[in-house]
């Protein structure tokens, strides 16, 4: 479904990304796991284009970008089939939830607004907020503005949703209540990356770890081989101060 191959992408001449290879099945789940400032981020960015690589290759579904070479047609369409959950979720603050789920329906994928509001209605009980459709991101914590983040990312074509630190800004009580929408996702094997520091959540719900480190995956595998039986030391010690806190 998703595959990266040497994917680079440096800010004012410095490496952030060097040579990050993966690839993702569809239906699994991927977590991307490493210290701040290593480029996690930069490289969910790098998927839709919101940031663009230097160079690389992204395959997503049938289509096959060269970063290089990226025109604004592949751009257009890598977006349509990703979407993206953000760490401090980015919902329109003068629409309604109903409005912010319904919105890329209606100016991306050009549904008709009753389809639209039909569907919105549907993806907010899911995540359990049907009793909150009429409200504004302003009336509702943060862990059900982050609900509404992923209902709106639910919404579209996408065939990979991409969540960022999908539970790093909020309270502490509040992380529960999203982190069981992504399970619920996971357990219907949509496929998803994630980049977060849950490092528990993240062994029970991915298929496969990546480690990331100075610009490379520097660690690979299944959260078996990522929590118990990795050889590297760093990837050792960097779970266990993340699972410490
Ligand atoms: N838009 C940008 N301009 C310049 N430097 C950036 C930009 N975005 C990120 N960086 C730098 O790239 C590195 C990786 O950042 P980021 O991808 O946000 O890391 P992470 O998500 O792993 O914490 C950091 O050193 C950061 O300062
Ligand atoms: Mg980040």
């Amino acid at each position: 479904m998703l595959e990266i191959s040497h994917l680079k992408k440096s800010y004012n001449g410095q490496p952030v990304l060097r040579d990050v290879n993966l690839t993702l099945a569809q239906g699994e789940v991927m977590a991307i796991i490493g210290p701040s400032g290593t480029g996690k981020s930069t490289l969910l960015r790098c998927v839709n284009f919101l940031e663009r690589p230097e160079s690389g290759t992204i395959a997503l579904d049938e289509l096959t970008v060269d970063a290089a070479r990226a025109t604004q047609a592949q751009i257009h369409a890598l977006r349509r089939r990703t979407a993206m959950v953000f760490q401090n979720y980015n919902l329109l603050r003068n629409l309604t939830a109903l409005e912010n789920v319904m919105e890329p329906m209606v100016t991306v994928q050009r549904l008709p607004r009753l389809q639209a509001r039909r569907r919105a209605l549907e993806l907010l009980d899911k995540v359990g907020l049907a009793d909150k459709a009429d409200f504004y991101p302003r009336r509702m914590s943060g862990g059900q503005q982050q609900r509404v983040g992923i209902a709106r990312a639910m919404g579209g074509d996408a065939k990979v949703i991409l969540l960022d630190e999908p539970t790093s800004s909020l309270d502490p009580e509040l992380i529960g209540e999203v982190l069981a929408v992504i399970r619920q996702l996971a357990e219907e094997h949509t496929t998803m990356v994630i980049v977060t520091h849950e490092m528990k959540f993240a062994r029970e719900v991915a298929d496969k770890m990546i480690f990331l480190e100075d610009g490379v995956a520097a660690g690979e595998g299944t959260p078996e081989e990522i929590f118990e039986r990795c050889g590297n030391e760093r990837i050792r010690r960097f779970v266990r101060r993340v699972m410490d806190q």
